[in-house]
């Protein structure tokens, strides 16, 4: 079997309930993965949700219920909301299905024999929320957490310790090495001089934390929720089979998943993460994999953070948008690609209902809708049954085919707000041609001349179905349904203009 593309996104945590900040994530490697499938990639899109550490122990203890109860509930509404944003992804790992409990385990016990990993204490400053040590230069004024901006607590522990500080000048080399390693470019220079500012060994255990992975020789600690967490992506492709051979049932997983070995997937095409966890992928994961032998991802890309109505989402604020809401309200193909035409991808963006509905309407109820309902209606009129093939030898054919490259590129920088731009603009380029060439005058006098028009038109409409299919599958399914060969219906509006709403707030 050949490799496949290997992408994933973060798992994630089952604290919380998900909102569009996760669902961005997530949709975005589902248009990655649409992209790739249709241009005949093998895909493998894994994602899933992260299930220990003591935040999740609090959550359930504040529910009544146990950690285990507790992280089926969300983990199982994690999966709901995909499937309602229609992401296709291929794999959903547990960090308590214990397939991946044996690896992090085999992994733990193989870097402690190596040296990689060894025992100490620690003594320092730690956020109960973000399950970490913060060192001073990285506390804001008065000592406070970088995220939470509350005080830190200090603690003081044995713990097991992964020897960081060793990968130092491998990493620094490797990124070297490797410019298209840590994505966007902007945020590359931030983790290099991380790196270059001399690394520490990481703590990798807890004794306080019970909800989590037991260290198989020490069972009084248990690995720390990153350290845990990283491993999925190795336990879930069958990694277990290669570290501890004795675990026969990753061979079952991977029979599951459609592959029949580890190598098949491995190593990652891409990690798609937000920006506050890049570093953790970008430094910490790779030492790891340094240390385990493993060749280390091809790409990390970090994305930027979505706020709403400038302030950032919470559950104290009220402020939580749920995706999910929105989709049942207008469709879920128009919230998938609002995400990515309103804000540069890598960037930070703002959320409002006002945008969203604008866009709505300037983007694909004026835009694309309406180009495609005038086409069809006057394709109905003046060349009956559409043909096959449509537009050979005219403008829009070349354009379209100049414009299937820069899209081809854009998809290899991530650029997601380039593709949409590209599609819309080209759509209104067709519009443009429609008020230009007036079909509908035409007609009066020159029919054939009118239907060549109207060819051209379906010619650029399937195009741009194609194109869109990534970003709104249902919806280009229903574009090619319309302009498939044969008979023109009579089809409602694609998407009905939201016009007294738009006005409003
Ligand atoms: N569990 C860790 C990841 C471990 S991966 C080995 C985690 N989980 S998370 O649930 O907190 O976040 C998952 C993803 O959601 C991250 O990529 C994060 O950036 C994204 N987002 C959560 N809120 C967000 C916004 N408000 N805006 C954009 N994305 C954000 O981190």
């Amino acid at each position: 079997m050949s490799k496949k593309f290997f992408i994933t996104t973060p798992i994630y945590y089952v604290n919380s309930v998900p909102h569009i900040g996760h669902a961005y994530t997530t949709i975005a490697l589902d248009i990655l993965a649409r992209y790739k499938r249709q241009k005949g990639a093998e895909v493998h899109f894994l994602t899933g949700t992260d299930e220990h550490g003591a935040n999740i122990e609090k959550s359930a203890a504040a529910k009544g219920v146990s950690p285990k109860e507790w992280t089926d509930q969300v983990s199982a509404q994690y999966k709901e909301m995909w499937k309602e944003l229609h992401i296709s992804y291929d794999d959903f790992i547990r960090t308590t299905d214990p397939l991946h409990e044996h690896v992090v385990q085999a992994i733990f016990e193989k870097l402690l024999a190596q040296g990689d990993i060894y025992k100490g204490s620690y003594s320092g400053k730690y956020c109960l929320s973000c399950e970490q040590y913060y060192d001073e230069s990285e506390m804001l004024e008065g000592g406070l957490c970088p995220v939470h901006k509350r005080p830190l607590t200090e603690v003081h522990e044995e713990t097991y310790f992964f020897k960081l500080s060793k990968y130092q000048d491998a990493l620094l080399k490797f990124y070297a090495e490797h410019p298209g390693f840590l994505s966007p470019k902007t945020r590359a220079h931030e983790i290099i001089n991380f790196v270059k500012g001399g690394l520490r060994d990481l703590s990798v255990t807890r004794t306080k934390v019970k909800w989590g992975v037991p260290v198989p020789s020490d069972p009084a600690h248990t690995v720390y929720v990153w350290f845990d967490a990283l491993i999925n992506y190795i336990s879930a492709t069958g990694g277990g089979t290669v570290l501890c051979a004795d675990k026969t049932e990753h061979r079952e997983h991977l029979k599951k998943i459609g592959a029949e070995k580890f190598e098949d997937f491995w190593p990652a095409d891409l990690h798609l993460v937000g920006k506050e966890i890049f570093r953790f992928h970008s430094v910490i994961w790779p030492a790891m994999l340094m240390a385990l032998g493993l060749p280390l991802p091809k790409k990390v890309f970090a994305h930027g953070w979505w706020t709403v109505e400038g302030e950032k989402m919470s559950k104290s604020l009220g402020n939580v948008v749920n995706p999910v809401e929105i989709a049942h309200k207008y469709g879920v193909d128009p919230v998938r690609a609002f995400l990515f035409r309103e804000v540069p991808f890598g960037q930070d963006g703002d959320f409002s209902m006002l945008s969203f509905k604008n866009r709505y309407n300037s983007d694909l109820a004026n835009n694309i809708g309406n180009l495609l309902s005038r086409t069809l209606n006057m394709a109905a009129k003046n060349v009956g049954d559409l043909p096959q093939e449509a537009g050979a030898g005219t403008a829009t054919l070349a354009r379209a085919q100049e414009l299937e490259k820069a899209i081809d590129g854009f998809y290899n920088e991530l650029a997601f707000d380039k593709v949409l731009e590209s599609v819309y603009g080209f759509a209104g380029e067709l519009n443009k041609l429609v008020d230009e060439k007036k079909p509908w005058e035409l007609a009066k006098t020159d029919k054939a001349a009118a239907a060549a028009v109207l060819l051209e038109l379906v010619c650029g409409l399937r195009f741009i179905s194609a194109w869109l299919e990534p970003f709104m599958p249902t919806v280009a399914q229903e574009m090619q349904r319309r302009l498939a060969p044969g008979k023109i219906e009579k089809y409602p509006p694609l998407f009905p203009r939201l016009d007294d709403e738009a006005k409003g707030k």
